[in-house]
């Protein structure tokens, strides 16, 4: 089953609900800047490439909307027709407040401040074109990332599926997968290419709590994919490394800053302590826009914290004590020491530090 996280569909996108997942399997649409803002924001969407792409198609809908006057065709083209006088100094600031609330969505994953970047630059390259025109570029450059992002993951899944040996029983955090990306998926991405590539892989999946992205999302595409998998909850990890029953480990990543520390789903951190205690190669699929070459170290990335209530319980079922503090940082920071390597579209960056990361981005080469 291909998994079409975001698609383009009679001029609007369509994002799958991962919210509801896997109890319901169902698209929502957006039409403006400021839902796909909300779209992140609640989690409809989420997984740090994923968010990128949302955003960029943010940015496109605000432009479209922004230009329009007759409407959106039923093909799905733009049919737009232009204000005649002054409608410019309106459509410049509505993009701003475009850019403005998508920005505002969700801190840590760099990939959407890289993706409203680019956006940006396409804006400025055409602003003096008329807005339907420019509707059009942003429009052609949100599907050229879409695209972009699974040739990414497909190079990057080549790279990592080299890593694993044939048999291995490799663990992994969170979602990294089709539903966190555009398709394929990283860390996911890796496992699908290894298979592809004739490997027998089995996966064990960490429930990744609070929001359970790992029993809810990649127990779902792998078992969608028939690739053996093990969910276990996150505090089982260690006992099973002790047990010799994982051989690898793959995680994706929000951020990772230019000396390499990198920034994933809380309970990242503890994996990697956990398997360099076991010996276990630590690796992490991380396609070039992840990496956050203006931040020097984990340290100064930014940490979301989200609301108490999933903690509290889920959905509408709360267990926690009435009256008890809680804390909710979504996200943690594994230092660079801890990483075996970076799986990347330009190949494996083994002990990454500063100065590889540097060399990485100047190594010619696109996807
Ligand atoms: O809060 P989420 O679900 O957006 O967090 C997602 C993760 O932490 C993923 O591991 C990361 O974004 C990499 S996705 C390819």
């Amino acid at each position: 089953m291909k998994i079409e996280t975001l698609r383009w569909f009679n001029g609007r996108l369509e994002m799958i609900d991962q919210r509801v997942l896997p109890a319901a399997f169902e698209y929502l649409s957006y039409y403006t800047a400021a839902s796909v803002a909300e779209g992140i924001r609640s989690m409809v969407v989420r997984g740090a490439p994923a968010i990128g792409v949302a955003a960029a198609y943010g940015v496109a809908l605000e432009a479209i909307r922004l230009a329009r006057h007759g409407g959106i065709s039923d093909s799905g083209g733009l049919d737009v027709r232009l204000r005649e006088n002054d409608g410019r100094a309106d459509f410049n600031t509505g993009m701003e407040e475009g850019f403005r609330v998508l920005a505002a969505s969700r801190p840590t994953a760099v990939n959407l401040f890289w993706a409203l970047q680019r956006m940006r630059r396409v804006w400025e390259s055409v602003a003096a074109q008329s807005p339907e025109t420019i509707a059009e570029r942003l429009l052609a450059e949100a599907h050229e990332i879409h695209a972009e992002d699974i040739r990414i993951n497909q190079a990057m899944g080549a790279f990592g599926a080299e890593l694993l040996p044939d048999g291995a029983r490799v663990l992994t955090h969170c979602n990294a997968g089709a539903l966190a990306t555009a398709g394929w998926g990283t860390a996911l991405g890796v496992f699908r290419s290894a298979v592809a590539a004739g490997k027998k892989i089995s996966v064990i999946a960490d429930e990744t709590r609070p929001f359970l992205q790992g029993a809810r999302l990649t127990a779902w595409e792998m078992v969608q994919e028939n690739i053996p998998v093990t969910l276990i909850t996150d505090n089982m990890a260690g006992y099973m490394m002790a047990h010799g029953a994982v051989d690898a480990v793959v995680v994706g990543t929000d951020r990772v800053a230019a000396n390499g520390d990198v920034a994933n789903k809380i309970g990242t951190y503890m994996v990697a302590v956990l398997a360099r205690r076991h010996n276990i190669p630590f690796y992490v699929a991380c396609p070039l826009s992840t990496i956050d070459l203006n931040i020097a170290s984990g340290k100064d990335i930014p940490i979301e914290e989200r609301s108490v209530d999933e903690v509290k319980g889920f959905r509408d079922t709360h267990w926690a004590a009435e009256g008890v503090q809680i804390r909710n940082p979504s996200f943690d920071v594994t230092p660079a020491e801890l990483v075996t390597g970076l799986i990347t579209e330009r190949g494996v960056v083994l002990s990454p530090d500063a100065a590889k990361l540097r060399a990485l981005f100047s190594q010619a080469g696109s996807c």
